[in-house]
């Protein structure tokens, strides 16, 4: 992430050497000043020019001082800015499974106030510790100008110092560590909490989530004072260090003056290096404690960025043209976690163009099925070919572009409904064809009613779209990419039936050539499809079309009678009703 800022560290540290120099020599100055300059004859016409080296080197260490900080910000908001984009790249190719365990609050901790940690380090920390270091060694080095005695007096006590820091260091590592976690825990909590406001409100769960939020609040508070406390305990017990080998060295310094064996003027240089150096050593100290933050930060950040991408292009199979669509499962078996399988023994075959249907109770294991077709998860078991090729050997970004699927929940960006239905494409489109596909899933007309038709903004600052909309658009969405192959996952289950047949009608000038895959709850839905799966449990329990499927005794007989009787029954009630 530094890289190509390097020379500019480099640069902000020489600055600081610079303006460390200045300050060293301030005392030099100070030193003549009083031993050379005072007492003399010539001491008044001598005054201005002291004056002036004075302010020039108040200016000259000014203006490094400024210099170095400007450089190392530059650097650094650099580099954090490349770290950003990485990490928000990173985090969009990582696979289904990863986004699947990781909470959304989490990661946006991470990428933000982690992130920001690591500007710190990189702003403040890092350019701090080569300042404290330069400032350390050019004033020593002038004291043993002065006196070696008197310099190695000055820094007997610093190995305290330094050690009291690492003592510390370690402590608030460990405790800037809980402290983010507990941070993150909280971002997530309120994240989630926002997700699902309406859940909280329909169920007046408000009182609960609110004390959910306070435990967790409590506990960051507890951590945070902890943190702050142990940074509250460290400057004390350094003051004290500090303060002590100020002492000693004033004294040995003082009796070497009153003794003669140092000028006055020495000795007050003296006490302004020593200054210099145990102050700053005692800050160094601070920012290594501080450091340990952008540390901490520094492994979250890794975490992320060591989670293997899940690779777009490769593929022992690339293929040049669009895929024809035929598709073959042989005993596919398939688990999310390692353990409880899925998906069973799964086998079926399907020609270019077909329509294949899947029909089922929840949790049948639908979705996860069509879900291994754009390699969103990769089978355990068996094997499934497409066009006569593994599917593994396809590289997803192929598959993707020529599989189209409209998800069991529908999704929509907080953009213009035009930009939502251009989404899947990456090619130029005219308004025709974008009406064309509204047309086709129903919401051409419900768009135009909206204020701006099109333009109209989606979401927060838009129109608030009601279920079936939304479904209809994200529909929509995919029928504009014109994919090869489409999968339908529940995709009109929050649309009225009259609705469904225009759109099933529209769909089926559509669909031929393409491989369709269709998933509903409605046998209406399914019944014109080739082949019909109906699935319990992981298993395929029948297959057929449904002339076939309705002339043996089973599930799919059984539902189409129960779906039958209940709209006999509602249109017994209507007629009763009317008349
Ligand atoms: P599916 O999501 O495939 O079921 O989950 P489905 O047939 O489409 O169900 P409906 O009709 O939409 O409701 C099949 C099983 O896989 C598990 C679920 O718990 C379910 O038992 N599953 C699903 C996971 O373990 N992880 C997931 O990410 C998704
Ligand atoms: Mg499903």
């Amino acid at each position: 992430m530094l890289s190509g800022y390097h020379w500019l560290y480099v640069v902000a540290v020489a600055a600081v050497g610079f303006s460390a120099v200045a300050r060293t020599a301030f005392y030099y100055l100070l030193r003549y000043f009083t031993d050379d300059v005072l007492g003399s004859e010539t001491a008044v016409s001598r005054l201005p020019w002291v004056a002036l080296g004075f302010i020039a080197l108040a200016l000259f260490q000014g203006g490094f001082t400024f210099l170095s900080g400007k450089w190392s910000a530059e650097a650094a908001e650099g580099a954090t800015r490349r770290l950003r984009d990485y990490l928000y790249d990173h985090i969009q190719h990582l696979s289904f499974t990863y986004h699947d365990k990781t909470p959304t609050g989490e990661l946006i901790q991470r990428a933000t106030s982690d992130v920001d940690a690591l500007r710190r380090f990189y702003a403040d920390q890092a350019i701090g510790a080569g300042r404290i270091i330069l400032l350390f060694l050019v004033n020593f080095a002038a004291l043993l100008t002065l006196n070696v005695r008197l310099a190695l007096i000055s820094i007997i006590l610093i190995p305290l110092v330094l050690l009291t820091s690492v003592f510390f260091f370690r402590k608030v590592s460990q405790l800037y560590e809980e402290f983010q976690e507990q941070e993150a825990k909280l971002s997530t909590t309120l994240q989630e909490n926002l997700s699902g406001i309406r859940v909280v409100k329909a169920f007046a769960r408000q009182a609960y989530e609110m004390d959910k939020f306070e435990g967790d609040n409590f506990e960051r508070y507890t951590r945070g004072k902890r943190l702050l406390i142990m940074h509250a305990v460290y400057w004390p017990s350094t003051d004290i260090l500090v303060f002590a080998q100020l002492i000693l060295g004033y004294f040995v310094g003082a009796t070497m003056a009153i003794n003669g064996i140092i000028t006055v003027g020495t000795f007050i240089a003296y006490m302004g290096m020593l200054n210099m150096i145990a102050w700053p050593l005692r800050q160094l100290g601070r920012l290594i404690v501080d450091m340990s933050t952008g540390i901490v930060s520094f492994g979250r950040v890794l975490a992320i960025i060591r989670e293997d991408r899940e690779p777009l292009d490769v593929g022992q199979h690339q293929p040049t043209g669009p895929v024809h669509g035929e598709i073959v499962f042989d005993r596919v078996g398939f688990h999310y976690d390692g353990e409880t399988a899925v998906l069973h023994n799964i086998s079926f075959r399907c020609q270019p163009g077909q329509v294949i249907a899947l029909i089922g109770s929840t949790g049948a294991g639908k979705t996860t099925l069509v879900n291994l077709l754009p390699r969103f998860y990769d089978y355990n078991e068996g094997s499934v070919t497409l066009d006569g090729v593994e599917l593994r050997d396809y590289p997803r970004r192929y598959l993707r572009q020529q599989i189209g699927i409209v998800q069991q929940e529908p999704f929509l960006f907080s953009r213009t409904i035009r930009e939502n239905i251009l989404y899947g494409v990456g090619r130029n489109v005219s308004d025709e064809e974008i009406e064309a596909a509204a047309r086709a899933a129903a919401i051409h007309e419900v768009i135009l009613t909206f204020p701006d038709g099109y333009s109209t903004l989606v979401g927060e600052k838009g129109v608030t779209l009601s279920g079936g909309q939304k479904q209809r658009i994200t529909l929509a969405r995919t029928l504009l990419k014109d994919p090869r192959i489409l999968i339908l996952d529940d995709a009109t289950s929050s649309v009225d039936t009259e609705t469904e047949t225009a759109i099933r009608e529209a769909l089926e000038q559509l669909l031929p050539g393409r491989t369709t895959f269709i998933i509903a709850h409605r046998i209406q839905t399914v019944m014109n499809a080739d082949l019909i799966l109906v699935m319990d449990k992981g298993n395929i329990i029948q297959t057929g079309t449904h002339d076939e499927l309705m002339a043996a005794a089973g599930t799919y007989q059984r539902i189409f009678n129960l779906q039958s009787q209940i709209e006999n029954e509602l249109e017994e009630d209507l007629a009763t009703t009317a008349s």
